[in-house]
């Protein structure tokens, strides 16, 4: 029993009254995890086989947000990452090596595309690109060493919807593994592994967080061969989140059903409303005809979420979308999505090869929580001063 005050500051026989219960997942911190005798210490990533070993793999905090995940998604088991980008770039680097060939859609997040032409060349792996509404006909693009096809439905801000049952039956013939983008439908609105994917992953930072004050990411995988490489890679990489984060996101989540359900009706009133306005050439928001591939998200989809993107006419010089955007008042420029706040970006993608010819023309609109009507107003005044 320690005597010395400097002693117990370390080792207290302090005991507080046991049975506390409340709704609120504890935050569990802690990069060191006591081993109860000398002979179980072991560095074992996979803490559900025997037990926690090192905070590195996960606090019960963040394998509590890990298991709600996959539970959601109707996964094998899912990992956290630091945020949405993390979980791309581990999944590259957990099944890819050199010499394998990956298939990208055109439509995919900037960073993605990134860390496939400046990173995976670099490992000497060969990348490829292909239309995002390509369907089996990814057939003709797969090669012997074919080994990862990326989807991501809806596209990235030109808002492709991809037949992702079609691209996973041709890949899984040819021997590669279809890994998803599901960020958009908050792994709720698209079941991905029922339509054919092996890995899903998700920016948590955008519906689950809910509130643009957190990054993380998560990685959903469907067998327990790909959980094995991808654990293996995340304590290789050492890949690792805060517990507070993960507290965070569990909050976030209680909520996501009534936020997404609000945001989703605001998001299609709005859409629905652009489409008529003498300013718009089409609206590209999954549930309306004018968005490619509308008849998949139909028959796929299970509901829509609020990001949704505006092309205008072709006589609006970059200049006048760029002042629509400035003019609005409730909706702020940013990054990001998925929080309470509307969001609007004016993208240009002239020059861009593989992309749709909008050029400067297309604004990325995220529908938060505010009242839609004062929404629509806000658009009203900024498309008058456009
Ligand atoms: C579709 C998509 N995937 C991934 C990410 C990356 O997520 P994070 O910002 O958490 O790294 C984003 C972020 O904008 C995104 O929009």
């Amino acid at each position: 029993m320690p005597t010395n005050w400097k002693t117990k500051l370390i080792h207290s026989e302090a005991r507080v009254p046991a049975g506390f219960r409340s709704l609120a997942t504890p935050v569990y911190r802690g990069s060191t995890v006591l081993f109860d005798d000398a002979a179980q210490v072991d560095d074992r990533w996979n803490q559900y086989d025997g037990g926690y070993t090192y905070g590195l793999y996960g606090t019960p905090t963040v394998l509590e947000l890990a298991c709600r995940i996959c539970e959601l998604e109707n996964g094998f088991r899912t990992f956290i990452t630091p945020g949405g980008q993390a979980a791309i770039s581990l999944i590259n680097l957990a099944l890819l090596k050199a010499g394998d060939h990956i298939l990208v859609p055109e439509s995919v997040y900037a960073p993605n595309r990134w860390f496939a032409t400046r990173m995976l060349r670099g490992f000497g792996v060969d990348v490829g690109f292909y239309p995002p509404t390509i369907g089996a006909g990814i057939a003709g693009l797969l090669r012997p060493n074919t080994r990862l096809v990326w989807c991501e439905s809806p596209g990235s801000i030109t808002m492709e919807v991809q037949d992702v049952p079609a691209i996973a039956q041709t890949a899984h013939a040819a021997g590669a593994h279809v890994v998803l983008d599901n960020t958009w439908s908050a792994g709720i609105c698209f079941d991905a592994f029922a339509h054919g994917a092996d890995v899903t992953m998700q920016a948590v930072t955008k519906y689950i967080g809910g509130h643009s004050d957190l990054l993380l990411g998560s990685i959903t995988v469907r067998d327990e061969a790909l959980y094995r490489k991808l654990g293996s890679a995340q304590q290789l990489v050492g890949i690792a989140v805060s517990p507070d984060d993960c507290s965070l996101a569990l909050r976030g989540m209680k909520t996501m059903a009534v936020r997404l359900k609000a945001i989703e009706n605001s998001a299609l009133d709005l859409a629905r409303w652009l489409a008529q306005r003498k300013e718009v050439e089409r609206v590209l928001h999954p549930a309306l005809p004018s968005c490619p591939g509308h008849e998949l998200w139909q028959r796929d989809f299970t509901g829509s979420t609020g990001v949704f993107s505006v092309v205008f006419k072709r006589d609006f010089t970059k200049e006048q979308i760029q002042n629509f955007v400035n003019r609005l008042n409730l909706f702020e420029i940013g990054y990001s999505w998925g929080g309470v706040a509307s969001l609007a970006v004016a993208y240009d993608f002239s020059g861009a090869t593989g992309r749709p010819d909008y050029g400067h023309r297309i604004v990325r609109l995220n529908i938060g929580l505010e009242d839609v009507d004062d929404l629509r107003a806000d658009l009203e005044q900024a498309l008058a001063h456009i």
